[in-house]
Parts: C-alpha cells; sequence; structure tokens
C-alpha cells in the first residue's frame, strides 16, 4: 500500500484537523447567512418581498361549458379529448386555471348538472382515463383543473333516488320525502318544489329540476357519500372545486312554514324570485358541509414542496356581501362575488360600478381574497349586455380591462375574451334549456340559457372549428366569420382576443396580483383607478364604460405628468393613444367603450 493512502491525501488539504474544518464550515455558513440577509433587506427595502399568494389568487379562473368548447368525435357536442387538443390556447392566452362545468354521468335533463354517478365520466364526454389525461397534460402546461361539483342534488336516475324511492336502506332517507305537498316552498326554476313519485306514493324536494331531487343533508350517511366524492376527485389530482347552487343545501326541517312574497315588481307567481326564501336558502347548517369537504380537500394540500399544490374551494352564490361573505369562514376559500354580472348591463353605470367595486373590498373579512365574475353559463355574455355605442363599438375590452385589473380573482366564461355574443334567435322548438322551456313559448326567451351556451368560435369555417358535425348542440353564432380565435389572432389591428391577452400579461406584474387599489376620477361614464405595488411599476387604468365621451385631468389634483400607453381597447384610431406612446395625463379624453391602461412614471 502507498504511504499516501487514505489519510495521505487529507494530509493535502489545507485543513488537516477536526477542529479546523468545523470551524471552516462556521464561516462559510456565517458568510452565507450574512448574504441572505443583505438580500433579504435589500428585498425588503424595495418592497420586492411579494406576499405568499395562492396559485388562485394569481390566476384567471376560466370557465368551460364543456359540451359547447371542442368536439372530438363528430357527435356536436363538446368533450374531455376536444378540450385537451386545446389546452395549448390557454398558455397563449395567459390563463392558469380552468373550471370545467359537470362531466359526470347525467341523463342531461339540466346538461350535467343533474348527476348519476358523481365519480364517473359520461360517455358523451369520455372516459375516466380520458379525464386524467386531461389533468397530466393541464399539469404538463401549468395549468390547473377545477372541477364542478354539485352536492345539491343528483338526477333521478342516480341509483340512490331509485332506491329511495323503493325504500331500499339505507337509501331510504337520502332524498327529502313527504306525504303531501306541505308548503309554497318554490323552485329555482319554477313552480313547486315538491315533485310527485308513482312509485313511493310520496313528494319529495327539488330545489331545481323535478329530475334532480335535493339530498337529505341531514342523514350523516350522505354527508360521508359526498366527501368520499371530494375526496375521490381530489385523489384524482384535480386542483379546486366548484361548488354549485350551495346556497340550497339545507332545507328547515318545519315544513309546515310557508315562504313570504317578495312583492318584487315584475315577478310572476311562477318565479322562485317571488318568495322570500326564509326556509329554503342559505341556513347554518350549509357551513358545517362546506367545513367537511374542505377538510377532505386539505388532506391533499402538498406543503412540503414549495410549489402550491392548495385545492381551491369557491362556491356559488348570488347574494349581498353580508350574506355571501359569511361563505368566508366556512373552509371555502371564496364566495363568488357576482355583483358585476348584473353590474355589467347599461343600467349600471361608471359610477355604479364603482360602487360595487367599492363594496366588494370594504366588506372582504379581514385577511379574505376579493374576486370578480362577470359572466357564465346561467347569465347572457357580457358583450351582448351592455349593447353597442352609438359609433357602434362594443363594450367588450372596457369590461374585460375592468375585470383583469381589479384586485383579485376574476373568473371569465369562455368566449368572453373575444367577444362572443348571445344567440338570441334560437326558436322555442329548438330550445334546449329545461328553464327556458318552463316558461313556455311566449316567455321561453327571457329564461332560456341556450344564447351563452352556443359553440365556441375558434375560426371562420362553416362549423368554426367546434365539431365536424353539421349539426352542432346549439346553433353557431353567425358572427363566427369574424369574431374567433383564429382571425382575432392573426388580425393586423387590434382585437378582443389581443386585449384580454395583453391585460392577462400585465396581471402577472406585482402591481396586478397584490399592489393596492385606489379610485381616481370617476363620474357616470369613466372610472379610473391607480394600481401599485411599491418597488415596482405603477398603473393608471381609465375606462369609459358609459355613453358619453370623457375628458379627464389627471394633473389637477392627482399630479400625474405623463404616462406610457401599455393595453388600449384600440377600438378608435387614436394615433395618440397607440400602445407604448408617452401621453399627457392633463386632459385624457375617452370615447364610450374607450379604456387605457397607462405605465405612470
Ligand atoms: C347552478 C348552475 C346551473 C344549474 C343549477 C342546478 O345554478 O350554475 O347551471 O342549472 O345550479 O344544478
Ligand atoms: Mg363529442
Amino acid at each position: 500500500m502507498s504511504p499516501k493512502g487514505e489519510s495521505g491525501l487529507k494530509k493535502k488539504g489545507c485543513c488537516a484537523t477536526n477542529k479546523c474544518l468545523i470551524f471552516l464550515c462556521f464561516v462559510v455558513s456565517l458568510g452565507i447567512t450574512a448574504l441572505i440577509v443583505v438580500a433579504l433587506l435589500v428585498m425588503n427595502v424595495r418592497g420586492r418581498f411579494p406576499p405568499e399568494q395562492k396559485w388562485w389568487q394569481k390566476t384567471i379562473v376560466y370557465q368551460i361549458y364543456p359540451r359547447s368548447f371542442q368536439d372530438s368525435d363528430g357527435d356536436g357536442i363538446g368533450d374531455l379529448n376536444g378540450i385537451i387538443s386545446r389546452l395549448d390556447y390557454f398558455n397563449y392566452l395567459g390563463v392558469d386555471a380552468i373550471w370545467i362545468s359537470p362531466v359526470y354521468e347525467s341523463p342531461m335533463i339540466d346538461f350535467g348538472y343533474d348527476i348519476s354517478n358523481f365519480t364517473k365520466v359520461d360517455p358523451m364526454f369520455g372516459s375516466m382515463e380520458n379525464m386524467k389525461t386531461l389533468i397530466k397534460e393541464a399539469h404538463a402546461r401549468n395549468l390547473r383543473v377545477i372541477l364542478d361539483f354539485v352536492p345539491n342534488h343528483s338526477s333521478n336516475k342516480h341509483p340512490w333516488f331509485i332506491k329511495s324511492e323503493l325504500r331500499e336502506d339505507p337509501y331510504t332517507d337520502y332524498y327529502i320525502w313527504h306525504d303531501t305537498a306541505p308548503n309554497n316552498w318554490h323552485s329555482v326554476f319554477g313552480g313547486s318544489a315538491w315533485g310527485w313519485s308513482d312509485v313511493r306514493k310520496q313528494y319529495y324536494y327539488h330545489a331545481f329540476l323535478p329530475e334532480q331531487p335535493d339530498l337529505n343533508y341531514r342523514n350523516p350517511a350522505v354527508r360521508e357519500e359526498m366527501k368520499n366524492v371530494v375526496d375521490f376527485w381530489a385523489r384524482t389530482g384535480i386542483d379546486g372545486l366548484r361548488v354549485d347552487a350551495i346556497i340550497n343545501l339545507f332545507e328547515s326541517t318545519n315544513v309546515s312554514l310557508n315562504e313570504p312574497p317578495t312583492n318584487l315588481p315584475d315577478v310572476t307567481s311562477e318565479q322562485w324570485e317571488y318568495y322570500d326564501h326564509l326556509y329554503t336558502a342559505n341556513l347554518p347548517e350549509i357551513n358545517d358541509a362546506i367545513q367537511e369537504w374542505s377538510d377532505v380537500l386539505r388532506k391533499y394540500d402538498n406543503s412540503d414542496d414549495d410549489t402550491d399544490n392548495s385545492k381551491f374551494m369557491v362556491v356559488e352564490i348570488y347574494a349581498v356581501p353580508s350574506i355571501r361573505n359569511a361563505y368566508y369562514t366556512n373552509g371555502a376559500d371564496m364566495p363568488f362575488n357576482m355583483d358585476l354580472v348584473e353590474g355589467s348591463y347599461p343600467s349600471c353605470n361608471a359610477s355604479c360600478i364603482k360602487k360595487l367595486v367599492e363594496i366588494e373590498y370594504n366588506t372582504l373579512p379581514e385577511g379574505k381574497w376579493p374576486n370578480f365574475v362577470m359572466g357564465n353559463h346561467d347569465r347572457s355574455r357580457l358583450t351582448s349586455k351592455r349593447g353597442i355605442t352609438t359609433s357602434g363599438k362594443t363594450y367588450t375590452n372596457v369590461l374585460n380591462m375592468l375585470l383583469l385589473t381589479l384586485r383579485g380573482t376574476p373568473t371569465c366564461y369562455y368566449g368572453d375574451e373575444l367577444g362572443m355574443e348571445d344567440v338570441d334567435t334560437i326558436s322555442f322548438e329548438d330550445t334546449q334549456d329545461p328553464y327556458g322551456l318552463h316558461f313556455g313559448t311566449s316567455a321561453y326567451k327571457n329564461f332560456s340559457r341556450d344564447p351563452e351556451r352556443t359553440p365556441m368560435q375558434w375560426d371562420e369555417s362553416p362549423q368554426a372549428g367546434f365539431t365536424n358535425s353539421s349539426h352542432p348542440w346549439l346553433p353557431l353564432n353567425q358572427n363566427h366569420t369574424f369574431i374567433n380565435v383564429q382571425y382575432e389572432k392573426n388580425a393586423s389591428h387590434i382585437t378582443p382576443l389581443k386585449v384580454y391577452r395583453a391585460l392577462a400579461k400585465l396581471r402577472q406584474e406585482p402591481a396586478f396580483l397584490y399592489g393596492s387599489f385606489d379610485f381616481r376620477y370617476t363620474d357616470d361614464n369613466v372610472i379610473s383607478y391607480v394600481r401599485s405595488a411599491s418597488g415596482y411599476s405603477s398603473y393608471l387604468v381609465v375606462i369609459n364604460v358609459g355613453t358619453e365621451t370623457g375628458t379627464i385631468d389627471f394633473k389637477t389634483p392627482y399630479d400625474y405628468q405623463e404616462g406610457t400607453v401599455k393595453v388600449t381597447t384600440g377600438n378608435f384610431d387614436h394615433e395618440d393613444y397607440a400602445l407604448d406612446s408617452t401621453i399627457k395625463l392633463d386632459k385624457i379624453i375617452l370615447q364610450p367603450a374607450e379604456g387605457l391602461v397607462i405605465l405612470l412614471p
């Protein structure tokens, strides 16, 4: 053996003893610690120490109505493989989370919101394998997948209901049964909420269609079943749940109580809105159920690496802040704030919109995160709601500009990034939506949700790139020849898609992600605000959502001299306000439906 063996080699180093090594380690770690401290201090001083934000606070949530997004098998109905084939679109768009409306096994009476198996994909949409591929492919693109969770009711074709009708235990009390229709409780879709079962010879409660019997949440076995459903999907790898119809989860056990009328104008006694739902909506017991689902989800939060894998839960609710904000405390991450769903109609002018935004920020419980929704599969499209200006412009770009620059998570409905419009020419005979059909030939248009559910407009080809079938399940909007992804992507001029994309990109800046929000000049036409995060660029957003031209001076009293246009709605030939041009802020003139995001110096 060479005398230089192991110990010989060691002796070659400059630090031969253990003591010396320990000392060396100590000095090196001290140095590293000092460097980290200095770096942190510098970051902090410059305000570059972003608050810890969860993924769902940083993304746009993009809602896909699966029947209408992309068909892959030529049956005229969208499906999971269709969605998979379009996943790159979200990277292009700058969206990091998709919410997919129900794709579970269903007789499709309410197009998937009537579920006959909560843990199975309907063959119309594909298979469980397809769902797993979708999740995997989405994650490979840094895209989160949020599924719809419909806990309030099942389909009347669900085995639980069929067995309940037969009084087969343990299913006998899985639903809410009575010998008579005991009261005036109403269905959201119109008419009595009590349906007759000819099998069981009893009435059952249904907050929605007769084909959607309400589950009995006072039965612990039902609670277990639905916890298992949440567990199943969390295990499958989804990132979050949008909880359907949360307010309807519980009803009073005292069925002798009739609900009083609201006396709202223009509401018929057939409508749900006719009654004040003291005994069938927003009961406090709902909190416990949400907490149970949340506890299940929390088991799947993965906090042992630095990627944020927390599971997200948002609950569907249309309500005033005092009611909806209560849902922040029961384990849900947030309740949808639907104020701008109504606030995007012309009846809500700029001052009214300002008020709605203020309400959200001012009533938000301590430490909670705001959010805004403008449209979904149950309401008119934002472009159709606000109409057009006298010069024929739509408000698509200003509304998207508003939604995407507010502080809080925006939820967008598919196609609204293109300015897709309602198809309001669907005849009663061609109407699919049971809500519309319930009100008959004369009134169906006031209720049908078909107009906002028409196929996604991908290109100008005869079926808009949505399907190979010549019979999509709902008619395409004829305007798909010029309102479509391909055209709006490649046009040489500014299009809604380009504006949306620019805004989605800008949203990733600290000023928009978590920066402060301060209103500036507002009147009945114009709304403006500044977003800023210390140490980073600040932006002035100024938009005209009104019907008259606005002239605004930001010099007096705000002392803004000039700024650079970073996003423009681009719907006017306005050389002065071209992208990247520096403009004086003492006199901004904005036409109706025109808006700018301006970088402040
Ligand atoms: C929710 C859904 C709606 C559905 C209803 C019943 O309100 O958004 O589309 O019809 O619940 O599930
Ligand atoms: Mg299909």
